[in-house]
C-alpha cells in the first residue's frame, strides 16, 4: 500500500537562542542553520525513511525546486508537488537552549494548491492506501472527502491548531493525532473528548510521557511510553512520531508496535538539531540504544 501526503513543504531557518523571544524583545541570535521543512515534508520523509512507499502532494514556488529535490533524494515520489508563481513556503523556527520552539509560518505555494491537482493526485492511489493532512495547506477537506469516496484511508494531524480545521474533516476520519494541548483545545470548542469524537483511532501525544490511544472499536486506552532522552530540539519531532506511525500502520504493523517504533523515532529525533534533513531511518531507530 502507499501513504499519500497532502503537506506543506517550507525552508526552515533555525535561528539559535539564549531564550525565546517575549514580545517586544530584540534579541540576536547564536546562530542560523537552514533545513527541508513544512509538517507535510518532515512526515512524508519520515514515512519514506521508516520503509513506506509515500507520495507527495503539494506545492513549491519557483525558487522551490531544492526542496522537490531533497524530498526526491528522501525516498519520496515528487510527482504531484506543482511548481507555482507564488513564493514557497518558509518557517522562521527561534529554538532556545532546552530546545523548546516558536514558530512564524509563511504558508506561500502551500496555501494555493488547486482541486484539480487533488483529483489528479488521488486518481492514482488505490483503495485501502492512506491519505494524510495536517493544517498547513488549503483543499484539507476536499482531499478527505474525495479519499474517503475512493476507499483510502484518512489520517489527520491537527497541527497547527484550528478547531475549524478538524471539523471540517472529522467525518471522514479514521486516523487522528492531537497533542495534549491540541485534545483540551478540541474539546473545549465541540464539546467531545478524543474517545467521543467518532474516529476509529485517536492518538494522543503526552510529550515527554509518551502517547496514548483511544481505540473506538474496543474502546481501550493504551498508551506506549517515551524514551529517557535530553531534548536539544523538539522540532519535527511530532512529525517524525506521525510519518513512522502511519509507515507502520502501512506495513501491517499492530498500533501498539507501530507507536513503540514512533517513540522510538521521535526521541532520536529530539536529540538532533533540524528538521526533515535529520529525520532518522528505520536502522537508526531500531539499533538506537536509550
Ligand atoms: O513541525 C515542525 C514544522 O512546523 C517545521 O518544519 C516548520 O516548517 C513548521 O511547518
Amino acid at each position: 500500500m502507499a501513504i499519500w501526503n497532502l503537506g506543506s513543504i517550507n525552508a526552515d531557518m533555525v535561528y539559535a537562542l539564549p531564550h525565546l523571544p517575549v514580545a517586544g524583545e530584540t534579541l540576536a541570535a547564536r546562530g542560523l542553520d537552514q533545513f527541508l521543512g513544512g509538517k507535510g515534508a518532515n512526515m512524508s520523509v519520515a514515512a519514506a525513511r521508516a520503509g513506506a512507499r509515500v507520495h507527495h502532494i503539494g506545492a513549491v514556488g519557483p525558487e522551490g525546486g531544492w526542496a522537490v529535490q531533497r524530498l526526491m533524494e528522501y525516498g519520496v515520489d515528487t510527482r504531484q508537488i506543482a511548481s507555482l508563481d507564488l513564493p514557497t513556503g518558509h518557517a522562521i523556527i527561534a529554538v532556545d537552549q532546552g530546545g523548546e520552539n516558536q514558530i512564524i509560518l509563511y504558508p506561500g505555494a502551500n496555501r494555493a494548491l488547486t482541486l484539480d491537482q487533488i483529483g489528479q493526485a488521488l486518481s492514482a492511489a488505490d483503495a485501502g492506501d492512506t491519505l494524510v493532512l495536517q493544517n498547513e495547506t488549503n483543499m484539507q477537506s476536499e482531499a478527505a472527502e474525495m479519499a474517503c469516496k475512493l476507499g483510502l484511508k484518512v489520517a489527520y494531524a491537527a497541527a497547527p491548531f484550528d478547531a475549524q480545521a478538524v471539523q471540517g474533516v472529522l467525518p471522514c476520519l479514521d486516523l487522528l493525532f492531537l497533542n495534549e494541548v491540541e485534545a483540551a483545545q478540541l474539546q473545549q470548542a465541540i464539546g467531545k473528548a478524543p474517545e467521543a469524537l467518532g474516529v476509529a483511532d485517536v492518538i494522543v501525544t503526552l510529550g515527554s510521557r509518551g502517547a496514548r490511544h483511544y481505540h473506538k472499536a474496543s474502546g481501550q486506552i493504551s498508551e506506549v511510553p517515551a524514551l529517557p532522552v535530553t531534548p536539544v530540539d523538539t522540532t519535527g519531532a511530532g512529525d517524525t512520531f506521525t510519518g513512522y506511525v502511519l509507515s507502520a500502520l502501512d506495513r501491517g504493523l499492530p498500533m501498539p508496535q507501530a507507536m513503540a517504533l514512533a517513540a522510538r523515532a521521535a526521541a532520536l529525533m529530539v536529540t538532533r538539531h533540524g528538521t526533515a534533513d535529520v529525520i532518522p531511518d528505520l536502522k537508526e531507530v531500531q539499533e538506537a540504544k536509550f
